[in-house]
């Protein structure tokens, strides 16, 4: 098996790789797989891609880097994606977003990687739902500050999931 020797070599992107018989084509499936798996694409990961699958770090780091679902850094354990379109914001996704970015603050801590983060995303697909979310998997429609901060209480392992 090839080995880089001037960095670490990423023995599951390296597997990933062969899993798509190290293909260019299939650069998108091995990072979706590394993504679900290590919850980040390191640097090594992004050397050993480039290696097996015969491209430049430089197409795997634009790939990467391309797509918002990538991640270069642990995220936090929770990612509640808030739509912040224009349906939804008609809805009155603002005042849950500030509802969401006061209680994270007040929640915030040194932990790293952090227990949630908020993204705003521009429409889930759910718009007849708004304020549409998506905790995680979970979709969520009909958001109110209120139903926001409730499903946050109940994924946060430092209250034990208790409201
Ligand atoms: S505008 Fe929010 S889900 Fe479509």
């Amino acid at each position: 098996m090839p080995m880089l020797i001037d960095t670490v070599d990423d023995p599951d992107a390296r597997a990933a790789c062969a899993h798509h018989s190290n293909h260019p084509d299939a650069l998108i499936e091995v990072l979706h797989w590394l993504q679900a798996s290590a919850g980040h694409i390191s640097d090594a990961a992004i050397a050993t891609i480039a290696d097996a699958l015969n491209l430049s770090r430089a197409e795997v780091l634009g790939v990467v880097s391309f797509y918002h679902d990538f991640r270069r850094q642990p995220g936090a354990r929770h990612t509640f994606k808030l739509c912040r379109a224009e349906a939804c914001q008609a809805a009155g996704a603002e005042a849950v977003a500030a509802a969401i970015e006061d209680q994270l603050e007040a929640l915030s801590t040194t932990d790293h990687p952090p227990e949630f983060e908020l993204k705003s995303v521009y429409c889930l697909g759910n718009c007849a739902l708004g304020p549409a979310a998506m905790l995680d998997e979970r979709p969520l429609g009909r958001l109110t500050a209120e139903r926001a901060l409730a499903a946050l209480t109940r994924l946060d392992s430092r209250t034990g999931g208790k409201e």
